[in-house]
């Protein structure tokens, strides 16, 4: 109430840019891949090609997201200190306690919300968890591609998992990792929208924008 917020430039473009590809990219992979996994509609005429076109946009974007996954990890290497792995890899004393306390929150067992510019050492953590999950989907993704198609790009990201993985147990992983994804993007957006309201920090604003508000005792 009326205390002095800061304005902080949190989320460099590259970090915004590559959230939303993401965002959109997933989005269309799940519609495509779900009909791929169970196709609910089917062609009656020879001249429909709905499988066939729902393959196609699946693999545009998942190049799509290849190429944007491919740019946030080098950010993560030359990015602010908010971008960086340090900020999702827990490994300061201080990030470790922020993990507890805002578990604590989370489990409603505190009331202090937990206040960072950046992200929480518990969403960081989470997004690491996200952004490995990414991986294996692209890495799953290619593997069944390199069945039908094969690239050098098809057979160095995935070719050789077949090698050591069941096929159906690709398949099966593949398709439940959209599940996980589409389950912590509800949990994330709800959370994003609870912290504002607790901390009105802009949170919700910070990924469009890049800025955040936030009190004296935050920033130090
Ligand atoms: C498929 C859906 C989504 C996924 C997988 C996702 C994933 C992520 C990831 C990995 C980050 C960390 C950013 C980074 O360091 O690169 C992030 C941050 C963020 N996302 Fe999303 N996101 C999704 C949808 C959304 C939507 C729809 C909104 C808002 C309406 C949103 C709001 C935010 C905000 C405010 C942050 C930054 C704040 C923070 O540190 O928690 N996200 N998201
Ligand atoms: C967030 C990312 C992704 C999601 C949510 C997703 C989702 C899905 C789902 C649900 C299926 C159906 C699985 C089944 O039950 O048979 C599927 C199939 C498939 N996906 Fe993905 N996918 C993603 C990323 C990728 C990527 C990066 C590639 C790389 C090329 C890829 C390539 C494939 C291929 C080749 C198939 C099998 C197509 C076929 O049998 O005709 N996916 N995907």
């Amino acid at each position: 109430m009326g205390k002095e917020r800061i304005r902080v430039y949190a989320w460099e473009f590259p970090v915004r840019l590559t959230h939303w590809l993401n965002v959109l990219s997933i989005v269309v992979l799940s519609v495509t891949g779900f009909y791929i996994g169970h196709p609910f509609s089917h062609a009656i005429s020879s001249r429909q090609y709905i499988m066939g076109w729902m393959r196609f946009i699946h693999f545009t974007a998942a190049y799509l997201f290849l190429c944007s996954v491919i740019v946030r990890f080098y950010w993560a290497f030359v990015g602010n200190r908010y971008a960086r792995w340090g900020a999702l890899i827990p490994h300061t004393s201080r990030q470790w306690r922020d993990l507890v306390d805002a578990i604590k929150f989370y489990l409603f067992l505190s009331r202090k919300p937990p206040y960072a510019v950046g992200h929480t050492a518990f969403a960081g953590f989470v997004y690491l968890f996200i952004f490995l999950l990414y991986v294996w989907q692209i890495v799953s993704g290619f593997a069944l591609y390199n069945l039908s198609a094969q690239t050098a790009t098809s057979a160095a990201l995935g070719g050789w998992l077949t090698g050591i993985m069941h096929l159906q147990t690709i398949r099966l992983y593949h398709h439940l990792g959209m599940y996980l994804l589409l389950a912590f993007a509800m949990a994330h957006i709800y959370i994003g929208w609870y912290l504002d309201s607790k901390e009105r920090n802009g949170i919700m604003g910070s990924i469009f924008g890049g800025y955040k508000f936030v009190t004296g005792k935050e920033w130090e």
